[in-house]
């Protein structure tokens, strides 16, 4: 089967043939269907961080089921689901307290899963590498969804809408008429749009670098777009009768975002972060500011979901209209265009590109 390979920080990706191995015991074998490109599969190609290569990248993608392994029992042969990148054990400290999203057998950033042509040892992006025409995962890690979703569309609830909807629900907890900035209006920004204005938010103030993304943001509901520059806690505060906004959503993953984020929240406001940035990318803030100001700042990974509850719950909003993902997608591509979507998504055009099987 063919998967799109990166094989080392700036060099460039190719689709190449793979070798998975047999479905193992508690495994399953997922045909994908459609496979977004998302930001944090950029960044383990770019040195902001620096998983193991050879690296199967994709992390956010749906298919089928087509082979389950001995003592399966989660899901069965032929049924649609979304990958799920940081499946819960219901075991650990983390998943015993509710916060399956901290669950420490997940997360981790690569792990060894089959071989190339030549029989080198390849890793998957987040235990999956789902840029790729088939993944062999542990049951868990998948997710059932009714067949009637379109695939593109389940395949974005497996990481940015989940990530963004559950930013804003979950870790942010922003309620009807609270006034909300997402900055970085990508899948996962524009899908923190989308989760502020079902929650009745209002103004949603959607901030991108690019002017280009106004129409996007507007389409995911935006009652506001600024083009982020030096002018932007001002421009925001005009927004929101000269205090700042109650929440702050950042969805880039850089310190100079999650300061503007701080700076254009009002006294008590909270700044969540949800990009994932580098770790040389120190944040600065004045100790007495902090205080003053009576900000929160509070990451958010996955949503703080739990998304083998959750992901369901939005796979039904999509079904009965209340939540309309189709102006996240963008791009509808093949694999062999994939290379292409990373140098995209590098300039910050565009919403999602998804590959189509
Ligand atoms: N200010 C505002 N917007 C910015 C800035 C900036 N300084 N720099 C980049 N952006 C915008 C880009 O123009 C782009 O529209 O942020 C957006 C990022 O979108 P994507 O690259 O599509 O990223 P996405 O997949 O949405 O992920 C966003 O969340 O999960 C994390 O690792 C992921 O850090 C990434 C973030
Ligand atoms: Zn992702």
């Amino acid at each position: 089967m063919k998967a799109l390979i990166s094989r080392g920080v700036g060099r460039d990706l190719a689709v190449e043939d793979v070798h998975l191995p047999a479905t193992g015991a508690g495994e399953v074998r997922v045909r994908i269907r459609a496979a977004g490109v998302c930001h944090s599969d950029l960044s383990m190609t770019n040195g902001t961080v620096v998983p193991p290569y050879p690296l199967v990248l994709g992390h956010e993608a749906a298919g089928v089921v087509t082979e389950v392994g001995d003592g399966v029992e989660w899901v069965a042969v032929g049924q649609h689901v979304v990958l799920n990148w940081s499946p819960a054990c219901r075991q650990c400290w983390y998943c015993r307290r509710g916060e399956s999203w901290l669950c420490e057998s997940a997360g981790a950033a690569a792990v060894p899963r089959g071989t190339t042509a030549d029989g080198t040892p390849l890793h998957a992006t987040l235990g999956l590498g789902a840029l790729a025409q088939e993944v062999v995962v542990p049951e868990h890690a998948v997710i059932a969804v009714p067949d009637e979703v379109p695939f593109e569309q389940a395949a974005l609830l497996g990481c940015a809408v989940m990530t963004g909807a559950g930013a804003v629900a979950n870790t942010a907890g922003v309620a009807a008429g609270d006034s909300v900035l997402v900055i970085g209006l990508g899948g996962v920004g524009l899908s923190a749009v989308m989760a502020a204005r079902r929650a009745g938010a209002d103004p949603v103030i959607a901030v991108d670098v690019s002017p280009a993304k106004r129409e996007l943001a507007l389409a995911a509901g935006a009652t506001d777009f600024l083009v982020s520059d030096d002018t932007l806690s001002k421009a925001v505060r005009a927004l929101t009768d000269g205090r700042g906004a109650d929440h702050a959503i950042e969805c880039v993953g850089r310190a100079a975002t999650i300061r503007a984020a701080w700076r254009a929240t009002r006294r008590g406001g909270h700044v969540t972060v949800v990009g994932m940035g580098a770790k040389d990318d120190l944040l600065s803030l004045s100790a007495l500011d902090i205080f003053s100001s009576a900000r929160s700042l509070r990451a958010s990974v996955y949503g703080s979901a739990d998304p083998d509850r959750e992901v369901p719950e939005l796979a039904r909003a999509v079904l009965d209209g209340s939540l309309n993902l189709r102006p996240l997608v963008s791009h509808r591509i093949t694999l062999d265009e994939a290379p292409e979507a990373f140098a995209r998504m590098s300039r910050g055009e565009g919403a999602r590109s998804v590959v189509v099987f």
